[in-house]
């Protein structure tokens, strides 16, 4: 029995598979109702606070209109400098008022560990919308009914994530959903910022499949689909290792057309310079797609956190 109503989404690896298969059927179901309708009143009356500390278009838009979608109210700030912590204000007062505000609380913070801060005071269920190179956990929820969708099936799949595997929050979270459905993950980073040890060693662990390699044109030649991520500036302590590392993977129209010209294009975006704008015309390129997936499986969460599904 899948239940997630008052529950904190904070990690990855907090959801079984059969609450990420109820996530995305139900994803679908909203996607099927909003075809014909521009909203529902499920949450009619609910009010979501989005709290970014850092720059945000999809997390906080997304979960806005799927809030909005629902029915529901929003309130929020898009960035420190035009809250209170600006005047000094901790986290910890900030969560405390705005818990006496709303129903939920989706935030974007810097600090790793920060949702889980916020979650142990807030009454009102905490959603990480990502803390700093930790987890991104609605992320990995539509990277993964967007993988359903194009590919038709996640379990057995080939999947490359590729780029800033260190300090991307969204690969963090991804193999934590990935794992339960027997894909073969294969991995591609500069040496520099290879996949933390201590989830590689968990992988090993579990039993799950992944390979290591800094060659993407061999990865992607068998693979179903490539997640393609942003080298993470705001992550270096020193420019000049940015700028050695800030190109070190380019997937362009050509390197698809020659290799598999049936891949799956994924990426969370935003993308820098990490896929070339002519591979957007690709019937694989689905990053826009996913993007759009993002209202439909944040309207799931949100309806099911409520107790409404
Ligand atoms: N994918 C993602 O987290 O995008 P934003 O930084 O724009 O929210």
């Amino acid at each position: 029995m899948v239940n997630l109503k008052g529950k904190d989404i904070l990690h990855g690896a907090q959801f079984s598979r059969e609450e990420l298969e109820r996530i995305m059927d139900l994803a679908d179901t909203f996607r099927i109702q909003l075809a014909d309708r521009p909203g529902l009143d499920l949450l009619e009356g609910y009010v979501l606070a989005t709290l970014f500390f850092e720059p945000s278009t999809r997390t906080r838009l997304s979960f806005e209109t799927a809030m909005h979608r629902l029915g529901g109210n929003v309130v929020g700030f898009s960035s420190a400098e035009s809250s209170s912590v600006a005047k000094g204000e901790t986290l910890a007062d900030t969560i405390h008022t705005v818990d006496q505000y709303v129903d939920m609380i989706v935030m974007r913070h810097p600090a790793l560990g920060s949702a889980a801060e916020a979650a142990s005071i807030a009454h009102s269920p905490v959603i990480n919308g990502g803390d700093g190179a930790g987890q991104h956990p609605t992320q990995a929820l539509l990277d993964l009914y967007t993988v359903r969708s194009e590919c038709g099936k996640i379990d057995g799949i080939i999947l490359v994530l590729c780029g800033d595997l260190k300090n991307g929050r969204t690969v963090h979270s991804g193999v934590e959903v990935y794992k339960h459905f027997n894909c073969k993950l294969i991995f591609v980073a500069p040496e520099q910022l290879k996949m933390p040890a201590e989830i590689t060693s968990r992988l090993k662990s579990l039993g799950i499949q992944f390979e290591e390699t800094n060659d993407l044109v061999s990865a992607i030649r068998h693979a179903d689909a490539l997640y393609m991520t942003r080298i993470q500036k705001e992550r270096f302590v020193n420019p000049a290792d940015y700028d050695l590392l800030r190109n070190s993977f380019i997937l362009t129209r050509e390197m698809i057309e020659a290799n598999n010209p049936k891949l799956t294009v994924l990426h969370p975006l935003p993308r820098v310079n990490e896929i070339t704008t002519d591979v957007d015309g690709l019937a694989g390129a689905a990053y826009f797609r996913q993007a759009k997936n993002g209202v439909y499986v944040r309207m799931a969460l949100l309806a099911m956190i409520a107790g409404k599904m």
